[in-house]
């Protein structure tokens, strides 16, 4: 397949750099570096080539990483997963630069402000589709701390299928529950629907006091991801979103 180009006041505009225009003067300047020489035609078409962020450089930094870009979050709690609510949110966490970039980054999927976990920004459509189509099947795992101890009977309501949360009309998809001690399980779901767990739980007579994500698909949370902090996600760790676990 051809490497596509864009030019590179495009290109720098869409990485959040400035306009166009204020790209122009970066140019002019002198700060942008392309193997080791300044360039000086903002119109110039650039080459998008993979190695292009370790060749190219806006002042002393190599250059944001072009699209498509996904990054893997371990979300906080306090912090909510959109733009439009109020509260701080997880973009806040990532460069102020990547909040103005076109495409623009988006959560894959949401996690409840007092929710913390394994959290999935992409600018990648496809992906975000594949990931959340319920046809993808992508499996979630949750680790829930309980209010009260688990009767026994939540695995197989949880199982059955047919269980209708409150305000919903159509019945859940089978879920897996594995108890850990009688106020902790790990509860693995396919969907992705408003407040599920914590809805679940409380269908059956439960409250989730604490919840917390650690895999998708076949991807878990990196240990070396603190609460709040981000990295980008490697093409292997996307494919194994994919692979099938359990
Ligand atoms: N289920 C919930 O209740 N909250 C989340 O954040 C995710 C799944």
């Amino acid at each position: 397949m051809k490497t596509p180009t864009m030019r590179l006041d495009r290109l720098l505009a869409n990485l959040g750099y400035g306009s166009r225009r204020e790209v122009g003067y970066m140019v002019a300047g002198g700060l942008v570096v392309l193997d080791g020489k300044r360039l000086k035609d903002p119109a110039q078409r650039l080459s998008l080539d993979a190695d292009l962020p370790a060749r190219m450089n806006v002042g002393a930094a190599p250059i944001d990483p072009p699209p498509p870009l996904t990054l893997l979050m371990h979300k906080p709690l306090g912090v909510v997963c959109s733009h439009r609510e109020p509260g701080r949110s997880i973009y806040e966490l990532l460069p102020e630069r990547w909040r103005r970039r076109d495409p623009v980054l988006s959560t894959i999927g949401r996690l409840d402000a007092e929710t913390s976990g394994l959290l999935l920004i992409t600018d990648d459509g496809a992906l975000l589709h594949r990931v959340i189509s319920p046809r993808s099947h992508v499996k979630k795992r949750y680790l829930a701390t309980l209010a009260r101890p688990l009767t026994g009977q939540e695995a197989a309501v949880f199982a059955a299928g047919d269980l209708i949360l409150e305000g919903d009309t159509d019945p859940l998809a089978p879920a897996v529950l594995e108890p850990l001690s009688p106020t902790t399980a790990w509860l693995t779901i396919t969907e992705g629907r408003y407040h599920q767990v914590r809805r679940m739980f409380a269908a059956v007579g439960n409250h989730v006091e604490a919840l917390h994500r650690d895999r998708i698909g076949g991807l878990d949370l990196p240990d070396e991801l603190a609460p709040g902090d981000y990295r980008i996600a490697r093409a292997p760790e996307l494919a194994g979103i994919f692979l099938a676990t359990q």
